[in-house]
């Protein structure tokens, strides 16, 4: 098996990091990946906000946290047991998990292909990371973290035009030390139709 093959079976989602903040080259190439993915007509609309501010990180990832749908994992529907995910753990009061890198993907408004775009960048990314040995997380609905006044303020600290909107984050920093690497769940059966 090639790297990158290797690479694809072996990322899996982190949420559960370390206190450090991630390798600044690591971080270089990380968002290189993401500046190199496919973009829908060439456009490259997807701009990419790193924040390594605690603080900012902690506050948003609340508010996202208080934005999410309460919907619970029960029984044998669960996202993760060895990385529980907001859905299966009641108490995580951070959606971004404490991760010391959050990176929030913009595109814009206007734009058929903006879910498209950020998703193909942040897989790079998400696959650049495992191959870094930097664990990542993929977090949907970007926008519902800054839908509150703080948020808002952010938006405007971080000079965010009012006709982009946060697609998704992207959440990247080192495993927790002794946490084993999630094994993958089985992959369903006959999701490949040979037409
Ligand atoms: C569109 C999308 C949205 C996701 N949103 C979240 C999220 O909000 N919170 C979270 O903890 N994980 C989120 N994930 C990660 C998935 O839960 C994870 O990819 C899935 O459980 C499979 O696990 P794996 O990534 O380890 O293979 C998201 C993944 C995708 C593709």
């Amino acid at each position: 098996m090639n790297q990158i093959m290797e690479t694809i079976l072996h990322r899996r989602s982190i949420r559960r990091f370390a206190p450090e903040q991630i390798d600044e080259a690591a971080l270089e190439q990380i968002l290189q990946a993401g500046l190199y993915a496919p973009s829908a007509g060439g456009r490259q609309g997807v701009l990419f906000a790193v924040s390594q501010d605690r603080e900012v990180n902690l506050r948003l990832g609340r508010i996202k946290r208080a934005n999410s749908n309460p919907r619970m994992a029960s029984g044998g529907n669960y996202v993760s047991r060895e990385q529980p995910s907001i859905a299966d753990d009641p108490a995580i009061t951070d959606a971004f998990y404490g991760a010391p890198t959050v990176i929030t993907l913009f595109a814009p408004k206007g734009f058929l292909f903006s879910a498209e775009d950020c998703a193909a960048a942040a897989e790079n990314m998400l696959l650049a990371a495992d191959s870094l040995g930097v664990g990542g997380c993929y977090i949907g609905q970007g926008w519902t973290a800054f839908a509150d006044p703080y948020g808002q303020e952010i938006l405007r600290r971080w000079g965010i035009r009012t006709d982009y909107y946060a697609v998704m984050q992207l959440l990247l920093g080192y495993p927790r030390p002794g946490d084993p690497h999630p094994t993958p769940k089985p992959r369903k059966e006959g999701r490949v139709l040979r037409v």
